[in-house]
This record gives structure tokens, C-alpha cells and sequence, in this order.
């Protein structure tokens, strides 16, 4: 085993791109179709087995949607018998109370649903579906009578934003424990729907404020609010995933070994768990390998003084605003390239008040994956 490579702690199966809702911030990548075919039971259990085997403690089981998975119940019992934390990644859509109760049976630990908005209208004109709300409100509530933390997940964005109370309220009505608020990041799907989805400052600042006054008013006694700021408004670059290939790993659900959701994106060669080992994977590989340490760095992080905090920050967020992987990730105010995100926070001002949009917005799915390629 090689020095200085940490375990893959944090493990993600990402059981299948298929999903009934077709939100324009989705970060599945853009290429739906040309993926090979999902993995199955056997192939899943195999691959959890060596992750536990390389000390792997908590394993997320996402998609798209992952309740299409006919064999999720399966999949957590097996998960669990080896000792995983586990933990479903949901839109609540394909879910009742007795798949629920069938999760608890197995042993599932944690769930997260996720809404779009706090209003019917809205949520489901972002879905893209006209029973997502109902079936959202009614599996949060199964979901915290059976005796589960109920956690929630709203991602936000210029459409949203604005109804951050009303957010806020539905989730102290629902009984929440936790809320996350997270702002959009820009991969896949949102990345060329971001025109239409990158708030303005001040819209951040304002649904910050609101948030810390929430916070302040039910001083503990009603839901945590998780605030996740977009780094689009930062100066320094985030320290994605705690660094490359340094605890997270994500099989996608054709079995490609990834780093992070978004690295098939990049014009690296990712291996399959088809073919290989997860622990070749994890150590031996080129693609986990790429950009671990500090030597495939350019300027200026390779002098940088912060380079052990950020490890130059996100590396797809490099490639697709710089089109080259190596460079600095553009949220850094020393990047060269930090003009586009400073160009984009003034696209996102000029579209708050009326301005058009150069893009179309795109809903993800399988249709619109051509324009969205071609953008
Ligand atoms: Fe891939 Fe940040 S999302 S490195």
C-alpha cells in the first residue's frame, strides 16, 4: 500500500443516472445515454465488501434516484452486515410507508429527502413533476415516524432564493432536525443552467441573514439550519473533497471509479470496478493518482502558502472554466482566470433585473441532452 494515501472513508454508490424528476441543477452528468449498464446486486455487494476491507465506514447510496433500484433493500441489509454507516440520498419519489419500513428493517441509518421548493407550484415546476410536492411532504412525514432523523435537503437558487422563509417555515412544520441549505454548485446539469440559477449577492446576503435570524429565534429548539454558501462568491478556493483521492470515493452506476461526482467529465481514464480491484483503484491507478500531492501543480498554487488548506481548490471546476484540469481553480482571486467568475456574478446581477439569458434553461433529461452538449 503506498505511503501517505489515506482510506477511502467515505464511499458513494451512485446506483443509477434514472430518475423520475429532471431538476436543471442536477450535477449527473450531461451525458445520460452513453453510459454502459448499471452494475448489479452481486456486482454492488462485491464492491462494498472491499471497501469495508480498506477500512470504507460510511457508504451514501444515491443516483439519480436510487429508490429505482428494485434491489435497495438488498443492498443496505448487505451494507449494514458489514458494518457501513449507511444513508439514502433521496427525492422521495417511489417511496411509501412500507418501503420505508422495509429500509428500517434492513438496517438503514439515515435518510435525506430532498425538495425543491417550499410551495407546491413551484417545487414541482422544478421537478418537472406534478405529484413530486405531495409525495415529498408525505414520505418527510413517514420518514420521521418511523422514527428516523428527519433531514431535508433544498438546494437553492435565483428561483428559490427568495422564499428562503417560507423554506424555513415548512421545515419547522414538518419537524425537521436538520435542514440543509445549499446553494447550487456548478457541475453537470447546473453548470449550463447556471445563468438561471446564480444568485446575486445580495439575494445570498439577504437569504443569509434570514436564515441567521431564524437561527437566533429558535435558539435550538427547532431544526439545525445548514447554510452552504456558494463558492462562486468566495476568494479562495474550497478544499473539494477534502482533497483528491484522499477519503472520498464514488462508483458511478455503470461501475466507473471516480474521485468525485463530476470527474468523468475530465479527460482522465477512470477504471472500472469491473475490471479492478477497489483497492488498485484507490492506490495504483492513474486517474485517483492524477492529482494527489503537490507536484502536477502550475502557478500559482505550487508556491501558494495556502496549497495544504485548498489543494488548489476543485479540479472539475478548473476544467471546465479554464479548460485545462491543472490550473488553479478559478474562485481563487490569484487565478488568472477569476475574471469568469467575477464575470458571472455580474451576468447574475444583470439577469435580477431583466436582462436574457444567453442559454436556454435546460430541464435534465435524456431530450434535452444534445442542446445540452452542445452548450
Ligand atoms: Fe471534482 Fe471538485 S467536483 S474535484
Amino acid at each position: 500500500m503506498p505511503t501517505g494515501v489515506g482510506k477511502p472513508f467515505w464511499l458513494l454508490a451512485e446506483l443509477t443516472y434514472r430518475c423520475p424528476l429532471q431538476c436543471s441543477y442536477c450535477s449527473n452528468p450531461l451525458d445520460l445515454k452513453n453510459t454502459g449498464p448499471e452494475l448489479t446486486t452481486d456486482e454492488w455487494i462485491r464492491v462494498f465488501e472491499q471497501g469495508r476491507k480498506m477500512g470504507a465506514a460510511q457508504l451514501g447510496f444515491s443516483g439519480g434516484e436510487p429508490l429505482l433500484r428494485q434491489d435497495l433493500e438488498i443492498l443496505i441489509r448487505e451494507a449494514r452486515r458489514m458494518g457501513y454507516y449507511t444513508n439514502l440520498i433521496t427525492s422521495g419519489l417511489g417511496m411509501d410507508g412500507r418501503r420505508v419500513a422495509d429500509f428500517h428493517a434492513a438496517g438503514l441509518d439515515h435518510i435525506q429527502v430532498s425538495f425543491q421548493a417550499s410551495s407546491e407550484e413551484l417545487n414541482n415546476r422544478l421537478a418537472g413533476s406534478h405529484k413530486a410536492f405531495a409525495q415529498k411532504l408525505a414520505m418527510a412525514k413517514e420518514v420521521k415516524a418511523q422514527g428516523y432523523p428527519m433531514v431535508l435537503n433544498f438546494v437553492i437558487h435565483r428561483d428559490n432564493i427568495g422564499e428562503i422563509d417560507k423554506i424555513i417555515e415548512l421545515s419547522i412544520e414538518l419537524q425537521a432536525d436538520f435542514v440543509e441549505l445549499a446553494i447550487a454548485q456548478y457541475y453537470g446539469w447546473a453548470f449550463i443552467n447556471r445563468e438561471h440559477l446564480l444568485p446575486t449577492r445580495e439575494q445570498l446576503q439577504k437569504a443569509e441573514a434570514i436564515t441567521n435570524e431564524y437561527r437566533a429565534r429558535l435558539n435550538g429548539n427547532g431544526p439545525k439550519l445548514i447554510f452552504v454558501t456558494p463558492d462562486y462568491y468566495e476568494e479562495r478556493p474550497k478544499a473539494c473533497m477534502n482533497g483528491w483521492g484522499n477519503i472520498f470515493l464514488t462508483v458511478a452506476p455503470d461501475g466507473t471509479a471516480l474521485p468525485c461526482h463530476s470527474a468523468r467529465e475530465l479527460p482522465i481514464d477512470f477504471p472500472n470496478v469491473r475490471d479492478h480491484s477497489l483497492e488498485d483503484i484507490w492506490y495504483r491507478s492513474t486517474g485517483f493518482n492524477h492529482f494527489r500531492g503537490y507536484e502536477w501543480m502550475k502557478e500559482p498554487c505550487r508556491s501558494c502558502d495556502e496549497k495544504q488548506k485548498d489543494f488548489g481548490g476543485c479540479r472539475c471546476q478548473a476544467f471546465k472554466l479554464t479548460g485545462d484540469a491543472n490550473n488553479a481553480d478559478p474562485v481563487c482571486g490569484k487565478s488568472e482566470h477569476h475574471h469568469k467568475i467575477v464575470q458571472a456574478r455580474t451576468e447574475a446581477d444583470q439577469l435580477a433585473v431583466g436582462g436574457d439569458a444567453a442559454t436556454p434553461l435546460l430541464a435534465r433529461n435524456v431530450h434535452n441532452q444534445e442542446a445540452a452538449l452542445a452548450i
